[in-house]
């Protein structure tokens, strides 16, 4: 067995077919501000298949806020974004 690294936050982004059309709403900006702020090496985004909440598209849910989010869009991008970078923040090295 060996024990993998793991990051600190993890994004399940549901790429079922209606969650996948909206890709623009969330995934996409998201990802790019994880890019601009450095955020990249703390967070892993894990696509999903379809969660049965297709009314609510695009969905994602949040580690390790246990957290389901619907209609998931770039204003929830930012608010993400803010909590990361309090958490990282509040920790000396910036690792847990
Ligand atoms: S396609 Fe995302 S919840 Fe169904």
């Amino acid at each position: 067995m060996i024990e993998l690294e793991d990051k600190e936050w993890t994004v399940y982004v549901c790429q079922g077919s209606k969650c996948k059309k909206k890709k623009e709403n969330f995934l996409k900006p998201f990802a790019k501000a994880l890019k601009k702020e450095g955020l990249k090496g703390f967070v892993r985004i894990q696509k999903t298949q379809c969660n049965d909440q297709c009314k609510c598209a695009p969905v994602i849910s949040v580690e390790p806020e246990r957290k389901w989010y619907g209609k998931a869009d770039e204003e929830l991008a930012r608010r993400l974004i803010g909590k990361i970078k309090d958490s990282l923040e509040r920790k000396p090295d910036g690792r847990a």
